[in-house]
Formats: C-alpha cells, structure tokens, sequence
C-alpha cells in the first residue's frame, strides 16, 4: 500500500503499539522486519519511515543493523530508542552502555524548540526503557532535550530529515507521545489525515472477487468478530457462492450460535452439530493441556466430516488481523499452518488463504463489522478461547456443568453489559471450579459449586490487570447467579493481574 509509513520493526515486544499510534492519527502505517531491502522499502514509496525499539545493543556481535542507505533515502525518519541508538552509531555519534540501565518514568527537559518537539512543555514526563544511550549525536545533528541519566534524550539534523527519540512515545506512560506522532507525520513528514479502515472493505471486496473468480469459497466462522467481519465482507464480494461453516461444540456461550445464524441468515451457513463427539472425547480428561489437545483434534474431525458433506472450496477466507501477521515476520501465512484463528481445520487440505483483515487492529475491525451492518452484538463481543468454555471448567467437563457455567456466564455478561461497560472491559466472563462448598439457602443447608467471576482490562491480553469492578455490580451478579443459577451457592472474585496469572483459568 503505497504513501504511508513504514516501522522497521527491531523486535521490541510492543512495536505494533508504534502502528496503533500512527493509525490513531489516520495515517497509513505498516511494520516490516528490520532486515529489509531497500530496494522493497522504495517498492512501498513510503511518506516516511519509523526505526522502531529493540532489546539488542549496537555492540552485539550479532545486533540487528540497517542498510546506511536507508538513512539517505530522503524522507522523514524518526528512530525510537534502539532505532535512535543505532542511527548515532551509523552516522558517528557516539554510543556508550549507561552506567545503570534506565528503566521506567523519566523527567524530561526539552533544550530547543524544534518541529519534533512543537507544543511539547519544556518538562514533561517520559517512559525509558535502555541499557545503551547516546553521548555525542553524529555530525549535522543537534541535541534536542535530556533527562537526569540520559545526557541526549531526543536528537535531530532537519536538514537530512533525521528525527530521534531515546524514550518511547508510543506507551502510555509518555503522556506527550502523540504529540510526538503528530509533529512527526503532520508537520515533519507533511502526511494528510487520509486512513480510515473502512478505506480497505471496497479493496478486501476486489481482493476476494479475484481470488474466488467463478468459483466457491469457505469461510469458517468462530463465533468471534474476526471471522464473522471477514464472512461479511465475503458475503458482499460473492454472495451465495460463499459457505460458511460454524462448528458447535457445545461449549459456546449462550447465544452464540443463533447470533451467527442472524447475522447470515442470507448465505449458506452450516451449524454442524458437533456436540456429541466433543463431549465424549472429553470423558475422564482433566489435564489442561490435555483438553485443548482433544478439543483441537475433534475441531479437525468436525471439518472433515464438514469437507466431505459439501466437497473442497478453493478458497478460503481468513479472519486473520494486523498482529496475527506481525508476529508471523510481516506477511502472514500463505498457506494454513496454524488453526488458531478458524479453531481448527485439518493440516493437509490447501486453499488459496485471503485474508481481507490483515492490515487491521481489533478495533479496527470492529469499526469496518460496523461499517457492513453486523449487529452490534457480534462487533461487539469480547475475546473468547478457541476451545470455549471446557477451558473455563477446572476438572472434568460435563454437559451438566457446561449447562451452569453457561448460566452464570450469562448473567455476568448480562449484568456488564447493563452497566455500559461491556466495551471498555477486555474480557469479563465466569469460571466453574471444581469444588463444592456448604451453603444456606431457604433455611436448608445447601452443597454446591462456587463460580468465580473474573475481569480483565488489557490491550491486547498479553498482559491484564483485573478491574476494579463497583461493589453493587459485584452483589447483583451473586445475587443473581446463586438465585438463578441451579446448584451455585456461592460467588467469588478474581483479583489478580496477568502476570503472574493469566485470563483463563486452563
Ligand atoms: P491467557 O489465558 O493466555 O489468554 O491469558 C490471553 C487471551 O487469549 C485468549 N485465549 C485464546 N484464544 N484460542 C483463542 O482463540 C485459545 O486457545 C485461547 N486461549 C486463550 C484469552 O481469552 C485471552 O483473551
């Protein structure tokens, strides 16, 4: 996609936040990997390019470097951190380890008032993450603020167009880093306010007609806004020469397979009913891993018996998004290697894969789902496992116990939802524990099960931190799930963050 940015990605774990960013001032912004040509980098004709953050230090003997030709290519760079460290190091400067690593909130003094650092306060607050810095900027260059550890904390040489920061302004700690984007891409880079991710459906429409030609397509639907955002822009590409496939193990919440009916009442869907053999598969397993294993075995059995029924597509449409294909080193999978996405699809069939969502964050997504009229329930819903609520039964899974966790997952959702908060939680859902506890209920002693009740904000559930949900809300949702909720007698919260525990339970 021509016009936009580039981040050449150093491997810093959070780089995608960099795009978010950029994409949050409505400027096109791919990432690809540090190592990459230049000659594919002007194939891109980029407006301007981002050297993103690393773990590594310009020292090591097998750091990630960068074509010094790059640096000449004439448009707009800003370095970030190591993207800044190793930009001195290139052009000499000079860089030295710091004498303690500088980790966290800095107090950061601006010392000029250049384009970068337009309505920038003289101090601000700053996130510092390096074990490196930088001692002298490179000839041409200027120094353009600091911090108490770190001497050179932003530089710059505007006559090649070179920009730096030590600091990541793409975090929220760093209350001015948008302020930073914007001065870089509006001002610096001279970009327009011109993405919009619905910009990509008539694209995605095109992308889906080439590759289906006269033929049929397949899309498996999950349940989740990925792939139900991907089938719709399917469906408006080729209509009914789409089948959607959504297989119901039974361990779906409540709800969920007739949503997916609604919202495609108009194309063929299969509900294949696959509810016996996942439960029988499950008998007498308990291990975690185990389950997912079994689950994602019958997954693949399910689409088998799905395949022979209506005979091969050849094409198949992936709800793959933006992250899924960065993590995957920029281009995503061809061919189908992981099933993480379709929840299971046997290994040796082969499709032509389009994936008309690669270029999209979540939110993103949602807002194109919006865009081709999907009800708000299905754009809406939050993150749910591939392998359904078997991984929210600790123990055993039974159809019974499904029945009661689905129950009471019901009403927390119900309850949040209510409380106008089902869009600014990550995830917020109930786990059924496999103990029984004594209770009094109706002047009668009662054994029964606890549910846990468990929400999370996260930004992209790598990591989470439980929310401080209000207590009436908390009551209203034991009260209702011991009231409503047959041989639930008590209700408990789950307070901790991720690390050190995760969103699931298994
Ligand atoms: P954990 O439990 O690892 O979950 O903190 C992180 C996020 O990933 C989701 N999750 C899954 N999603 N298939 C999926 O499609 C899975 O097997 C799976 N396991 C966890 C989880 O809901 C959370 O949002």
């Amino acid at each position: 996609m021509a016009g936009g940015v580039i981040v050449l990605d150093f491997g810093a774990q959070y780089n995608h936040l960099i795009a978010r960013r950029i994409r949050e001032c409505e400027v096109f912004c791919e990432v690809l990997p540090c190592n990459t040509t230049i000659e594919a980098i002007r194939a891109k004709e980029p407006r301007a390019l981002v050297l993103s953050g690393g773990p590594a230090s310009v020292f090591d003997p097998g750091a990630p470097r960068l074509d010094p030709a790059i640096l000449d290519l004439g448009i707009p760079i800003l370095g970030i951190c190591y993207g800044m460290q190793l930009m001195a190091f290139l052009l000499g400067g000079v860089v030295r380890p710091a004498q303690d690593r500088e980790y966290g909130r800095a107090e950061m003094e601006r010392t000029t008032s250049g384009s970068l650092f337009e309505d920038v306060p003289q101090n601000s607050v700053v996130w510092m993450s390096h074990g490196d810095l930088v001692e002298s900027v490179p000839p041409q260059f200027e120094a353009l603020a600091r911090t108490k550890r770190t001497p050179i904390a932003a530089m710059a040489c505007p006559k090649r167009n070179l920009w730096a920061v030590q600091y990541h302004p793409e975090v929220h700690h760093t209350p001015e880093g948008m302020t930073i984007f914007r001065n870089f891409l509006y001002k610096i880079a001279g970009l327009a306010k011109d993405w919009k991710p619905e910009n990509l459906v008539k694209r995605g429409i095109e992308e889906v007609r080439t590759a289906v030609g006269s033929g049929r397509a397949l899309v498996a639907l999950s349940g989740g806004v990925d792939s139900a955002v991907a089938g719709a822009i399917a469906r408006a590409a080729i209509g009914d020469r789409l089948t959607a496939v959504l297989i119901d193990h039974g361990l779906l919440r409540e709800g969920e397979v007739e949503e997916v009916q609604d919202a495609f009442s108009d194309i063929d869907l299969r509900v294949v009913d696959a509810r016996e053999p996942f439960f029988k598969a499950l008998v007498g397993i308990t291990d975690p891993e185990q389950k997912r294993k079994v689950i994602g075995r019958e997954f693949i059995r399910a689409f088998e018996r799905v395949q022979s029924e209506i005979g091969q597509r050849d094409v198949l449409i992936q709800g793959t998004v933006y992250p899924d294909v960065i993590e995957s080193g920029g281009q995503g999978a061809r061919t189908i290697k992981s099933h993480h996405n379709v929840g299971g699809l046997p290994e040796d069939l082969t499709f032509h894969v389009v994936e008309p969502l690669r270029w999209l964050f979540k939110d993103e997504v949602r807002r194109v789902g919006e865009s081709l009229g999907l009800p708000e329930s299905l754009i809406w819903r939050q993150p749910f496992p591939g392998p359904g609520l078997a991984v929210r039964i600790i123990g055993e899974v039974k159809g019974d116990k499904v029945e009661v966790l689905r129950a009471a997952d019901a009403v927390v959702r119900d309850e949040i939802r209510r409380a106008g908060l089902e869009r600014s939680i990550w995830q917020a859902f109930a786990v059924l524990l496999d103990l029984r506890s004594v209770g009094v209920m109706g002047d009668a002693r009662t054994y029964g099960y606890p549910i846990v009740i468990r929400a999370v904000e996260s930004q992209d559930g790598m990591t989470a931190d439980w929310v401080r949900l209000p207590y009436d809300l908390l009551e209203r949702m034991a009260a209702r799930i011991v009231g409503e909720v047959e041989s639930v007698n008590r209700v408990v919260y789950d307070i901790t963050s991720k690390p050190p525990a995760t969103i699931e339970w298994e």
